[in-house]
């Protein structure tokens, strides 16, 4: 099985796809750490974020043993990965790891931005996750402020319409749910909630 979990930034995508896995015993990948660590991998070589062919290079040499490296998570990453991810020569370079990880047997959950349009367009599921910019917010600033107590909410909300924006209106897989993807207003709903919701759609998805 193969589910299919998008949505803009915080939208709460990536904890729901965990519990997804942990709930299906399907394997997890988390795609927006691949742009996060080639964003990484730009900036320590001091390269441009914005020259598509170096970065497809980054992007072709990425070992993907390091995408769990907690500093992807730092603010300002989450920013460079969406100006490398506009390129479509970077969207391409990753796609073949994406598409193997899903592949491969029993299967696993991908969240992202263009899992159901792009990367899976044959996913079982298609869960499209969504909420306010404002509860977005609160939720990535509580999560920021954990480590550092000096960042404002006002410059997490701002980041996060700014990225919204440029996810939404790139012409290389923008940001959109797929037409037959489930959509999942989280603005409302803890993660316990939202978790219940998603395999409330899931259940009646598989037992038409
Ligand atoms: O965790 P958060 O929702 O803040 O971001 P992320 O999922 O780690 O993604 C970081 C950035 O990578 C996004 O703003 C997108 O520009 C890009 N991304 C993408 O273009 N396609 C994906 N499948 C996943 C992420």
């Amino acid at each position: 099985m193969i589910i299919a979990v998008d949505g803009p930034a915080a939208s709460g995508k990536g904890t729901l796809a965990k519990a997804l896995a942990a709930q299906y015993g399907l394997r997890h990948l988390d795609t927006g750490a691949l742009y996060r660590a080639v964003a990484r991998d730009v900036m320590a070589a001091s390269g441009d974020l914005d020259d598509p062919a170096a970065i497809a290079e980054t992007a072709r040499h990425l070992d993907p043993e390091t995408i769990d490296d907690p500093g992807l998570r730092k603010p300002g990453v989450g920013e460079a990965a969406s100006i490398v991810a506009k390129h479509a020569p970077v969207r391409e370079a990753l796609l073949a790891f994406q598409r193997d990880f899903a592949r491969r047997p029993p299967g696993a959950v991908l969240d992202g931005r263009d899992i159901g349009t792009v990367v899976c367009p044959d996913a079982d599921i298609k869960l499209f996750v969504t909420a306010s910019a404002e509860a977005r917010a609160e939720r990535r600033h509580r999560e920021l402020a954990a480590a550092d107590a000096s960042i404002d909410y006002d410059s997490v909300l701002a980041e996060i319409r700014r990225r919204d924006a440029r996810d939404s209106e790139r012409a290389a897989a923008p940001l959109k749910p797929a037409a037959d993807a489930h959509l999942l207003d989280t603005t409302n709903l803890d993660i316990e909630a939202a978790f219940k919701a998603a395999i409330e759609l899931i259940e009646a998805a598989k037992s038409p």
